[in-house]
């Protein structure tokens, strides 16, 4: 039986698509059983109902984060998620939260972790002169961006290039390492 994942997404969901996409392939270790949202806006929302996936967003507005945090995480537990992919989630997780998926929970951050935690990762890459940048996949701890590293894709900064022209180099490798490094994540961790 595949692993049942949860997406968690707050913009245009374009990981999450290529999470989608991949948990189709019959050796795929996992399957898509809900995606959801702290912006009931979010553009990505609409691609998985598309896709034919269950979401479910709520507005974190006027929420303690505590609160705010327990109801998305009733969403995954009523949809019998064992897994949680962050894919362009913009919302700081509570402690309780994080302990809670221990293990459990992975995202997608683009830089060459331990550099460039946070945000505007391209514009400080390309600042500091780097001859490369990247993305990385990594396990979620309380710490922001902190986690195990468990993979790594790297692109060539070139000259003239701007935050934008970077990331959009960056994302073409997002979408090829998410969905190879969460399946391999998965069949080694069951
Ligand atoms: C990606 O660059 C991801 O690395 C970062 O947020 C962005 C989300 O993009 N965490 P998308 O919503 O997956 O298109």
């Amino acid at each position: 039986m595949k692993a049942p994942l949860g997406i968690l997404i707050s913009g245009r969901g374009s990981n999450m698509a290529a999470l989608i996409e991949a948990s189709r392939a019959e050796d795929c270790p996992y399957e898509v059983v809900l995606v959801a949202s702290n912006d009931p806006q979010a553009g990505g929302l609409a691609i998985a109902r598309d896709a034919g996936i269950a979401t479910f967003a709520h507005s974190h507005k006027g929420l303690p984060r505590a609160a705010f945090d327990a109801i998305i995480d009733k969403a995954l537990r009523d949809a019998g998620v064992r897994y949680i992919a962050l894919a362009g989630y913009m919302r700081i997780l509570s402690d309780a939260f994080v302990q809670g998926w221990a293990g459990h929970m992975l995202n997608i951050h683009p830089s060459l972790l331990p550099l460039y935690k946070g945000l505007d990762t391209h514009g400080r890459a390309i600042a500091a002169g780097d001859a490369e940048g990247g993305c990385s996949v990594h396990l979620v701890t309380p710490e922001l961006d902190d986690g195990e590293v468990i993979a790594r894709a790297r692109v060539p900064i070139l000259p003239g290039d701007t935050p934008d022209s970077l990331a959009a180099r960056v994302l073409i490798e997002e979408h090829r390492l998410y969905p190879a490094a969460l399946a391999a994540y998965i069949r080694a961790h069951g």
